[in-house]
Parts: structure tokens; C-alpha cells; sequence
């Protein structure tokens, strides 16, 4: 009999290998039906799915869907619809599990904070990013550069940044409403650049950039994320997104020299380890980049969604019951969760998640889409405890995203201001959303605005 933690909920495994068919919820209970978990087994079976043969395994490959811009969310939906929430297929030519619900991810968080798992990355995303980027990185490198990064985005760092937020947003809107006065303007590529610059302002002090330069090498960049790894091709999408980075590698060369003493910076910079040594140039400039790419292209695609919802009725409830924005932004990011998916690899034990096991050396995935794309779009369900900073969309475990804080001040300031705008979205547009990294609909979101 072996006694497993899971969520602070006890589960015995009884009969290994003869519980697999039981579904899910029978083993899943909550603290008030703790005595009714003892009775019932946690399977020690694989989770149902793609047959996993061992030499085979490429036959029946999700990567192609998973990483596809056109399929990346919808594919874990299909996934979930055919075999259930905990599921496994083979990705990157390796065994993998998916957990697409509360439930699994809260089961995979839990494992993920006392067992050793490794971020996972094709080694081209890998490139992109930096061998020192936070994203990449695992145990205690991984604790280090959060211990050093968080600081500058947690709550109080956040609530010191508020002004420069709101008169942001406030001018940027001012500026966006004049620009679509008077024919329809894509406000995606618009939206990319301001989060681009608030960041680069906010983390490194810096107002003075090119921006335009480094948003179009940004796009180049996450472009290579999408891509095949044919970086041998010089014209390949793969090589020109490395060319990008080098670009940009070199711009942010040029803010660390002028601004190492500035914030997020600072703290790079000025590091030493136990042994007394310290980040190179390059260490620091792949987690500036990691911050920069992962919080502008997720929060553009946060305020997208908020913008595509806004209908007049929902804007009165906001400007009736202002109480009532947490929970409308909450529900904008697990509606439309602007990262799809997560991969780690499992290392040393089993893991044990939605009441099924998870060998060592299999990869698992935090399905964040299939969680949450097929949640209601219902907008007057709004739940009144909700809180955006705690969303599901923000992962969970070890290595939850950071920037929470910050995306839910700045998902507020634009919230408070466009309830007081009104605008026409283009009849004539495509709003499909695909994933492109961050999910944004695929014409840009053309709108006009119309001037109060
Ligand atoms: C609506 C906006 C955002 C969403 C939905 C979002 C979502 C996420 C998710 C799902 C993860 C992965 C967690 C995991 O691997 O388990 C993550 C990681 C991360 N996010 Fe965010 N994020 C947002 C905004 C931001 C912002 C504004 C920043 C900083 C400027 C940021 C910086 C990061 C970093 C550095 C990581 C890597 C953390 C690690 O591996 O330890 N994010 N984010």
C-alpha cells in the first residue's frame, strides 16, 4: 500500500494495474471527502491515449499539431475530447502526458515543487531564448535567477511602477483613438510595440530605445519559435529569427553598459555567486530577452481578448460595479489563455497525476489551452472572489510566471480606460485566434474608433 500527497488529499493505491479504467473523477476527491478518498485506488496505469511504442513512437507524433499556430490550442481540445483530461501521445519524439484540468495541473504543480523536473525546449527554442535564460533552465541555476528576478515584479515593485502604467496606457489609447479615427487600423502590431516598450521601461530604465528596430526584430524573433529548426538555411525563417537576436543581443549590449545600476539590471550585474562569480554579459542578456519576449506578446494578447469582449452591456456592468474587473479579467485569461502549453521532462520518480502514473523519462505537459478553451463564454458568470494574478493562465508550481503581478496592474489600467471608449470592429476581418506565439486573431484586430 503506498500513501501519496496529493493537494493535501490522501489517496491509497490498492490493486496496481487493475484500476486503470476507472474514470478520473471517482479518484479525485475534495478535503471534505477525504475518508471517501481512502476507498478509493489511484490507478498506477499510464493515462489512455497514442499508442507509445518504443521504436515507433514518430507514427503517432503530436508535435506537428501541437506546435502548429493553426492547432496548438485546439488540438489539446480534440486530445481531451477523445481520451479524457489526463492523456498521453508521444511529442518531440518522446512519451508524453498532458494534463488539461484544474484538477491534473494542481496534481502537476504539487509533483513539480518536491520532485525533480526539468523546463523541456527543442534545442532551436532553446538557442533562441539563451542557455542562461530563466525559461531554460532548471534547478537550483533555475532558483538562483528567480530569486534574483523576482523582486523586481512582485507586488510592491509593481505598485511602484503604477503611475508610469496608467499614464502609459492613458496616452497610448489617447494616441491609438486618434490614429483609427477615421478608417480601420490592426491594433495588434500597436499593442505588441507599447508592451515592448513598457516593459523595457519598467525593467531597464530605459525610454531612449529604437523601438520600432527592436519590435520588428522581436516579431522576427518569435517567428523562429514557430518555425522548423532549418537554421543551416540562411533564408530559413529559423536563421533569420537568430540573426534577429543577435540584433537585438547587441541593442541590449548597449542598455546594460549605459544602465547597470538601473532596477532589474542592477541586480543582474551586480551578482555573485557563493564562489563569488558573477553573470556574463550574455547571461544577463538572455533573461532580459526572456522577460521581455515572455511578458509583452502575453499581456498584448490578454488586452486583444479584452478588447474583442468588451460589448456596450458589458462595459455598464464595469462602469456600475467597478468591484466587478477583477473577475471580468480573470475570466478574459482563462477564456482566452494567451500561453498555450508547458513541457517538462520527468527525471527521476514517477509522478503522479489525475490519478495515473507517469514514468521517469517521459515528458509532461501543462496543457493550459485544453484546460480552459472549452470554459464558458458566458460574461455575466463572473465570480465574485476571482482574482487575475491568480489565474490559471499564470501556471502554477515552481516556476508560475513571475510577471503575473505586473500583466494584472497593466490588464487594469486598460480596463478602466477603454470602458469609456466606444469603437466599430471591421465587418469585413478575419477574428479567428490563432497562437502566433501569444494568441491574437488573425487580422490584427482592424478597428476604428469613435472619438467621444
Ligand atoms: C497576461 C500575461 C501573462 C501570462 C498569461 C503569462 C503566463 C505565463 C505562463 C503560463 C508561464 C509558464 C509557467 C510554467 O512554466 O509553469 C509563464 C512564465 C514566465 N513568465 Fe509570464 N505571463 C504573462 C505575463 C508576464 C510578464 C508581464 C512577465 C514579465 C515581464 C512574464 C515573465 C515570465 C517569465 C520570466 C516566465 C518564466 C518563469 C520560470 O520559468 O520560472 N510573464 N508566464
Amino acid at each position: 500500500m503506498l500513501v501519496h500527497p496529493l493537494n493535501s488529499l490522501v489517496v491509497f493505491i490498492l490493486v496496481p494495474h487493475a484500476v486503470s479504467f476507472i474514470d478520473q473523477t471517482n479518484v479525485r476527491v475534495s478535503n471534505s471527502h477525504r475518508f471517501a478518498a481512502i476507498a478509493q485506488p489511484c490507478s498506477e496505469a499510464s493515462p489512455p491515449g497514442r499508442p507509445t511504442p518504443r521504436f515507433f513512437s514518430f507514427l503517432f507524433d503530436d508535435t506537428f499539431q501541437l506546435l502548429n499556430s493553426k492547432t496548438m490550442g485546439t488540438y489539446q481540445v480534440s486530445r481531451k475530447r477523445q481520451f479524457g483530461p489526463v492523456y498521453k501521445s508521444n511529442i518531440f519524439f518522446r512519451p508524453a502526458v498532458f494534463a488539461t484540468d484544474e484538477a491534473s495541473m494542481a496534481d502537476l504543480s504539487a509533483e513539480e515543487s518536491r520532485k525533480n523536473l526539468d523546463a523541456f525546449f527543442p534545442p532551436h527554442h532553446k538557442k533562441l531564448f539563451g542557455p542562461q535564460s530563466l525559461l531554460v533552465q532548471s534547478g537550483e541555476q533555475h532558483a538562483r535567477l528567480r530569486r534574483l528576478i523576482q523582486p523586481t515584479l512582485s507586488p510592491a515593485a509593481v505598485k511602484s511602477y503604477q503611475q508610469v502604467i496608467d499614464s502609459s496606457v492613458a496616452k497610448f489609447l489617447q494616441d491609438l483613438s486618434r490614429k483609427c479615427a477615421s478608417e480601420y487600423v490592426p491594433v495588434v502590431p500597436e499593442l505588441r510595440s507599447f508592451f515592448i516598450s513598457l516593459v523595457v521601461q519598467i525593467l531597464l530604465g530605459d525610454d531612449a530605445l529604437d523601438n520600432n528596430k527592436l519590435v520588428a526584430d522581436l516579431s522576427l524573433w518569435s517567428k523562429g519559435l514557430l518555425a522548423p529548426p532549418l537554421n543551416f538555411m540562411p533564408w530559413s525563417t529559423a536563421a533569420r529569427a537568430m540573426r534577429a537576436r543577435k540584433r537585438i543581443a547587441s541593442r541590449l549590449e548597449t542598455i546594460i553598459e549605459n544602465k547597470s545600476t538601473y532596477g532589474l539590471l542592477g541586480r543582474l550585474v551586480s551578482y555573485r555567486d557563493e564562489n563569488g562569480d558573477k553573470l556574463s554579459t550574455g547571461d544577463v542578456i538572455d533573461n532580459v530577452l526572456t522577460l521581455i519576449s515572455a511578458g509583452s506578446d502575453t499581456t498584448a494578447s490578454a488586452v486583444t481578448s479584452l478588447i474583442m469582449i468588451l460589448s456596450p452591456e458589458i462595459k455598464e456592468t464595469i462602469k456600475a460595479e467597478p468591484e466587478k474587473m477583477l473577475a471580468l479579467l480573470d475570466k478574459v485569461l482563462r477564456v482566452y489563455p494567451p500561453a498555450p502549453f508547458q513541457v517538462r521532462l520527468n527525471k527521476d520518480e514517477p509522478l503522479h497525476v489525475g490519478g495515473y502514473l507517469i514514468p521517469p523519462n517521459w515528458l509532461v505537459v501543462y496543457g493550459y489551452a485544453g484546460a480552459l478553451f472549452s470554459e464558458s463564454t458566458e460574461w455575466t458568470d463572473l465570480k465574485d472572489n476571482a482574482s487575475p494574478s491568480s489565474s490559471l493562465a499564470f501556471g502554477g508550481g515552481p516556476r508560475m510566471c513571475p510577471g503575473r503581478w505586473l500583466a494584472s496592474t497593466v490588464l487594469m489600467a486598460y480596463c478602466r480606460e477603454l470602458v469609456n471608449l466606444e469603437w466599430k470592429l471591421d465587418p469585413n476581418q478575419n477574428l479567428e485566434q490563432r497562437y502566433t506565439p501569444g494568441l491574437f486573431p488573425m487580422d490584427g484586430l482592424r478597428l476604428k474608433f469613435t472619438l467621444q
